[in-house]
C-alpha cells in the first residue's frame, strides 16, 4: 500500500496506514534504524519521532534513507520552521501537539502532511477554516477522551482524529472502534526504558501485541 500512495499531502491515508503510531523519543542517533527495524517486525510502518531530543532530526533522516518502507513522520513540531527542518529531513508527515494560525499556514503550503493537535471545538473550527479535515486530539485522555470524541462527532461528522496521551494497550482499542478515530498515537509502544536498554525484541513483542489486537 505504501508504495502506490503518494504520502505528500495525505494525512487520512498515513492516518488509517497506522493505524497504531509509536510516539518516540530518541535519545541517542545509533538507536534510530535498530528501532525501526523492530517496529516493521512486529508489523508498525508508520512512526512518528518526537522534537523532544537532539538527536530526533538525524534519527529522522536515517530512518527515512535506510529503511525506506518505513512511513516515517515528526512529533512536537510547533512553528513553521520545524516543518521546514522535518521536510527536509525526509519525514513524510508531522504532528503538532497544538495549533497556531502560522504553523496551519506553513503546513497548507508546505509539502508534507501536517496533523494539527486540538483539544476544543474551537481549535477544531481555526483548523477547519484553513482545509484541515485531519487533526491529532490531543492530550486525549486529560481532555476528555472516548466521550469528547463522542460528542464532537455531532457537530463535526466529517472530522477524523489521532488521539494521543494516555493512550495504552489498556484502552486503544476503544478508541479504534469510534467512527471519527483512525488511529492512535501514544509512547506505550516503545517505553523509554526498553529504548534504553535497546530491547528490540520487547519492542517488536509490543508492536506485535497492539496490532494482533487490532
Ligand atoms: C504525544 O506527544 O503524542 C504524547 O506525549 C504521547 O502521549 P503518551 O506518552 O501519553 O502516550
Amino acid at each position: 500500500m505504501a508504495d502506490i500512495i503518494n504520502w505528500q499531502k495525505t494525512p487520512r491515508q498515513i492516518l488509517q496506514t497506522g493505524p497504531v503510531i509509536p510516539v518516540i523519543v530518541i535519545k541517542d542517533v545509533e538507536q534510530a534504524v535498530p528501532l525501526a527495524h523492530a517496529l516493521l517486525q512486529g508489523g508498525i510502518k508508520v512512526m512518528e519521532i518526537t522534537l523532544r531530543s537532539k538527536a530526533a532530526i538525524e534519527a529522522i533522516h536515517r530512518i527515512s534513507r535506510e529503511v525506506p518502507e518505513t512511513v516515517v513522520g515528526a512529533g512536537t513540531v510547533t512553528s513553521a520552521a520545524d516543518l521546514e527542518a522535518v521536510r527536509e529531513a525526509g519525514a513524510v508527515f508531522a504532528v503538532s501537539p497544538g495549533l497556531t494560525p502560522a504553523l496551519l499556514t506553513a503546513g497548507v503550503r508546505g509539502s508534507i502532511a501536517l496533523l494539527p493537535g486540538i483539544s476544543t471545538a474551537s481549535e477544531l473550527m481555526l483548523g477547519m477554516e484553513m482545509g484541515y479535515t485531519a487533526f491529532k486530539f490531543f492530550p486525549a485522555e486529560a481532555a476528555g477522551g472516548i466521550r469528547m470524541l463522542q460528542a464532537i462527532a455531532g457537530p463535526f461528522p466529517h472530522i477524523t482524529f489521532c488521539p494521543t496521551g494516555g493512550i495504552s494497550a489498556a484502552n486503544y482499542q476503544k478508541y479504534l472502534a469510534l467512527g471519527n478515530v483512525a488511529c492512535v498515537g501514544g509512547s506505550w509502544l516503545v517505553p523509554a526504558a526498553v529504548l534504553e536498554e535497546r530491547d528490540w525484541r520487547k519492542v517488536t513483542d509490543l508492536t506485535r501485541e497492539a496490532v494482533n489486537g487490532i
